[in-house]
């Protein structure tokens, strides 16, 4: 089957008129949406998908376009060249839920707990949890077993020994707090959903429970949204020091404790935003530089060397072995480090080192504006949605968002003028 999905912003009341428009030229309707406008109040916007080979849809689109106040083509299954599509709201990502490319109780033939029955029928359960998840609702609780449990202390232990030394500032900042108020104790797994709590009060950041691999462009989609896909898993207890996938004891230990960093979820956000709609040779760029900066980021703090990527704050072995003389570090620059290749079982021979967050930032949103596409886009925290600005109307909205934050400002340094005199 075919897909045109097309929006169009008129009059509530003209809605049968329009609808006649597609009957008129014989093409088939397949769902219908409605929204108020966010450009105009008076209007309404519809989402319509139809397929796009019955009937005359070109002359239907050339009606329709002469007839709207606004008119655009969102995606086009059938057509090479359209913009892929992506995720407008939040809640669209329990689509990626079908889409995993692997099932987590799949295991490789090399993986340690390939043969045991019980291990597998515990990673289905995990699996079916996350498949069945859905936006809004409770990550449910695990209990893990005392062997689970085992595996986890094995870990905390040793890597909470390095983490003064070879972790950055923000993420030593941000531990203790992980500690106090999400349960992370060498007998404790702490609880996903807990860690969304906690990540949401502070940067706005949530979990959502992944059943399998993702492809580079949806776990990248779901950054844009401030939604991190995390395992809920542990490795096999044969071999509490390696994995070869992620498991809980990475997403909590690495990735978490930074998405609480205001300057940090903003760089992995303009990362998520940079590859919505992107063509594919730039999603594969932007997946490189995820790795080399949230997986296995070094940052140069008070003129010493210190781990931020998650792959090394969790491995015992790599988080020593990244601050040594041993690898080549190259400073972080977007462009060039996008073409690096990158080994996946080893420890890496070349690490990136950024000089903060901040300029890390910067440098990807400057990245991100070389990437072919004919629209910028933007989240709207209010509506968890990204907005797509590729029109006139949309500039000025956003200019007038961007008008009240300025007074606000204003007013903010006027009033700390004020009591500074008195
Ligand atoms: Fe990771």
């Amino acid at each position: 089957m075919y897909i045109l999905l097309v929006s169009f912003l008129f009059h509530f009341n003209l809605i049968n008129v329009r609808i006649q428009l597609f009957q008129k030229h014989r093409v088939n309707l397949h769902h219908i949406e409605s929204r108020p406008s966010k450009q105009d109040k008076a209007l309404y916007a519809f989402f319509v998908s139809c397929d796009n080979k019955t009937g005359g849809l070109k002359e239907a689109i050339q009606e329709l376009k002469e007839k709207s106040t606004t008119f655009s083509i969102l995606s086009r299954d059938s057509d090479k060249d359209a913009i892929p599509w992506f995720p407008r709201k939040i809640v669209e990502l329990d689509r990626f839920a079908n889409q995993i490319l692997s099932y987590g109780s799949e295991l490789d033939s090399d993986h340690p707990g390939f043969t045991d029955k019980i291990y597998r029928a515990r990673r289905k359960e995990f699996a079916d949890i996350a498949f069945n998840y859905k936006h809004g609702q409770e990550i449910p609780r695990v209990t893990y077993t005392p062997a689970e449990i085992k595996t986890w202390g094995t870990i905390f232990r040793e890597l909470t020994k390095l983490y003064p030394t070879h972790a950055c500032r923000e993420f030593n900042h941000i531990f203790p707090l992980l500690c106090d108020n999400c349960g992370f104790k060498e007998d404790n797994l702490p609880q996903l959903q807990d860690i969304s709590n906690f990540l949401q009060d502070c940067t706005g950041f949530r979990l959502r429970p992944v059943a399998g691999l993702l492809s580079s462009r949806d776990f990248l989609a779901g950054l844009a949204f401030r939604v991190f896909h995390s395992t809920q898993y542990i490795r096999h207890g044969s071999k509490p020091m390696y994995t070869p996938e992620p498991d809980i004891c990475h997403e909590v230990l690495g990735h978490v404790p930074l998405f609480a960093d205001p300057s940090f979820a903003q760089f992995s956000q303009e990362i998520g935003l940079a590859s919505l709609g992107a063509p594919d040779e730039y999603i594969q760029k932007l997946a490189t530089c995820y790795w080399f900066t949230v997986e296995f980021g070094l940052c140069r703090q008070n003129g010493e060397i210190k781990a931020y990527g998650a792959g090394l704050l969790s491995s015992f072995g790599e988080l020593q072995y990244c601050v040594s003389d041993k690898p080549e570090t190259r400073p972080f620059e977007p462009a060039k480090t996008a073409e690096q290749q990158y080994p996946i079982t080893e420890f890496q021979p070349i690490y990136y080192v950024a000089d903060s967050f901040d300029s890390a930032k910067d440098k990807m949103r400057a990245f991100a504006s070389t990437i072919p596409r004919p629209f910028s886009v933007r989240y709207n925290p209010y509506t968890l949605c990204v907005e797509v600005i590729d029109s006139k109307d949309q500039i000025i909205n956003l200019t007038k968002t961007i008008k009240g934050d300025l007074s606000l400002l204003e007013d903010a340094l006027a009033k700390l003028g004020n009591n500074k005199k008195a």
